[in-house]
């Protein structure tokens, strides 16, 4: 049985001042499930200060540890500077830094050699859902993405069709349950079904207060990754609970 987590990712919204969502988000977890906050780089020393249980973790990471890479931070930088997860493999990185499964792959080996945790995303497009093709790409994503050496505490998975990111669109409580079966079954077939049913699976996309229950109630979601509900700890908080 996987533990349950529930993430909110920043991308590129908070400043210093978001931060005070940190404690009011902290009084109000608690609960069995594990709670993370992902801000941009320049907040996660601050962030980490102030996270009182709460994960702190980077949305990206370089492949490499150091070196002539400008505007980049490297999976080492994320872990001195207090995160314990990074996500990884986000469409928004796949689609706006072209980003393949192979970089992914060394992006999460880098990771886990620093000793993060690594929240690996994947999901398809619309156009891929309605030639209905959407396992056989997400299996892909998984096979390619995901490097030899997963293990139930430096990996997660998190499905986020792309279609319903961001748009308001969700995604149906059948149509994840039947990705999260074969995400599941995938991770089995290559680590074992000890491994791959204690590896958390989230669900993501247009995730909120309203819809949570619905869908952390279907069998193989472990929790979400939430990226505008994650920003007000009174839209957040609601999430966390439902859990
Ligand atoms: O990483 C989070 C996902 O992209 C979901 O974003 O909750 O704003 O749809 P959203």
């Amino acid at each position: 049985m996987a533990r349950k987590l529930a993430a909110g990712n920043w991308k590129m919204n908070g400043s210093r001042a978001a931060l005070d969502a940190l404690e009011a988000l902290a009084d109000s977890a608690g609960g069995a499930a594990e709670v993370a906050i992902c801000p941009p780089f320049p907040y996660i020393a601050l962030a980490a200060d102030r996270a009182r249980g709460i994960a702190i973790g980077g949305q990206d990471c370089h492949a490499k540890e150091a070196g002539a890479h400008t505007g980049d931070v490297s999976a080492p930088m994320l872990a001195d500077a207090g995160a314990t997860l990074v996500i990884l493999g986000h469409s928004e990185r796949r689609q706006d830094h072209g980003e393949t499964d192979a970089d992914v792959a060394a992006k999460t080996q880098a990771a886990w050699a620093a000793g993060l945790r690594v929240i690996l995303c994947l999901g398809e497009t619309l156009e891929v859902r309605e030639a209905g093709r959407t396992l056989d790409v997400v299996g892909a994503q998984l096979d390619g993405s995901v490097p030899e050496g997963a293990t139930a505490e430096n990996l997660v998975i998190a499905y986020e069709p792309i279609w319903a990111i961001g748009t308001g669109r969700v995604a149906e409580p059948a149509q994840i349950g039947e990705v999260h079966d074969a995400l599941r079954a995938r991770l089995a077939d290559r680590f074992g079904a000890g491994v791959a049913g204690a590896i958390p699976l989230l669900y993501g996309g247009s995730v909120k207060a309203a819809n949570a229950a619905e869908i952390f109630a279907v069998p193989n979601v472990d929790g979400a990754l939430v990226g505008g509900a994650s920003l007000k700890p009174a839209d957040f908080a609601p999430i966390v609970a439902a859990l």
